[in-house]
């Protein structure tokens, strides 16, 4: 078994773990803010969150805007990147009350345990990660050192709250691999400090774009939650179906008509095979009404809340205000916590 078949046959049992004794558990995850979230991010992530928070797990969403330089020379628009991710996150539901959002830039001690864990890893180790090789072939560009040790600094990201559980994609999977590694080499070296986080890989099915590829901002095939109705009709206009009035789910021969499909069935729980029937021979114009008409109504709620909260500006600015004190006082508290373990104690507690 591969390690993504053995993560996901341990998620029924960990999903009982968690209604049995939410308090037990401290989620961390987070994305890079290079654009708008989109529906993917939706059904993958954010949706799974806001259960989490709902069945009373603390959560801790962190921005990785020192991420978004891995690939790219630009750190342009990140802060409106950032703005925009939390708007969807409270109209998704999420309270920044409880749940911590934090650009991890605006953390200081969090990046500072960068350092010692820099120590417990090799270069080798670092080359072999599939994601960084995977990530630096299609950047088409020289390796850099922070995309070199990104997944290092991805650990300080979990760990400077000693989250034992980590929602991640498939690809992140190495990084929380890597994390468990540092964690306990830490442990081993200096003293027991920091928990060996669990991944949790999404259940839910990957979301494809209008053009049957996963969805992906880079892709251009993205319907992102905060569009409005029109650019959604748009962009599913554009969609690439074919010639054939009946309409199938085969996504293997028929990717984009399978994707709308797909896309229809996400937003109103129903088999895609069934909506496939029910359009019949009314071909690809039907569908991408059908398509269009499903991601409106499914969102409306979602948008009209998002455009409620955008309206004033303060809503986001308190919660990235909140989720920044939590976070570093958090991050405060482990970094001395090293640095005693360490034995870099200067100066007497005050
Ligand atoms: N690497 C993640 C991504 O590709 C983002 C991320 C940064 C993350 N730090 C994290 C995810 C910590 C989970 C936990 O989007």
């Amino acid at each position: 078994m591969d390690s993504f078949a053995a993560t996901q046959a341990r998620m029924a049992d960990l999903d009982d773990r968690i209604r049995a004794a939410p308090d037990r558990f401290r989620v961390l995850t987070g994305e890079r803010p290079t654009g708008r979230l989109h529906l993917g991010h939706y059904f993958g992530t954010l949706s799974e969150r806001v259960v989490l928070q709902s069945r009373g797990v603390e959560v801790l969403l962190v921005l990785a805007d020192y991420q978004v330089i891995t690939d790219r020379d630009t750190s342009e628009n990140v802060v409106a990147h950032v703005r925009d991710i939390v708007l969807d996150y409270l109209a998704a539901g999420l309270d920044p009350d409880t749940t911590t959002i934090f650009p991890h830039s605006a953390v200081p001690s969090l990046n500072q345990l960068l350092l010692p864990f820099l120590s417990l890893v090799t270069e080798a180790e670092l080359h072999r990660n599939p994601t960084v090789k995977a990530e630096t072939a299609a950047s088409g560009r020289a390796l850099s050192g922070l995309m070199l040790t990104y997944p290092v600094h991805q650990a300080a990201d979990i760990l400077f709250c000693k989250a034992n559980l980590v929602p991640v994609g498939k690809d992140n999977l190495p990084h929380v691999e890597l994390t468990r590694t540092v964690a306990r080499r830490f442990n081993d070296r200096f003293g027991p400090v920091f928990p060996e986080p669990e991944p949790l890989v999404t259940a839910s099915p990957e979301v494809p774009g209008v053009d049957g590829r996963k969805m992906s901002k880079s892709y251009g095939n993205a319907i992102a939650l905060g569009m409005s109705e029109d650019e959604t009709a748009a962009v599913i206009r554009r969609a690439r179906t074919d010639g054939d009035r009946r309409i199938t789910f085969d996504p293997a021969q028929r990717p984009g008509v399978s994707a709308l499909l797909t896309t229809i069935s996400l937003c109103t729980a129903t088999p895609p095979e069934i909506i496939a029937d029910e359009i019949g021979d009314r071909g690809s114009a039907e569908l991408k009404r059908r398509a269009t008409d499903a991601v409106n109504e499914r969102f409306a709620d979602h948008r009209r809340r998002r455009s409620e909260l955008g309206a004033d500006s303060d809503v986001v600015d308190a919660a990235l205000r909140s989720g920044i004190e939590r976070a570093t006082d958090i991050a405060d508290r482990t970094l001395d916590d090293v640095r005693e373990r360490m034995g870099m104690r200067y100066l007497p507690h005050r």
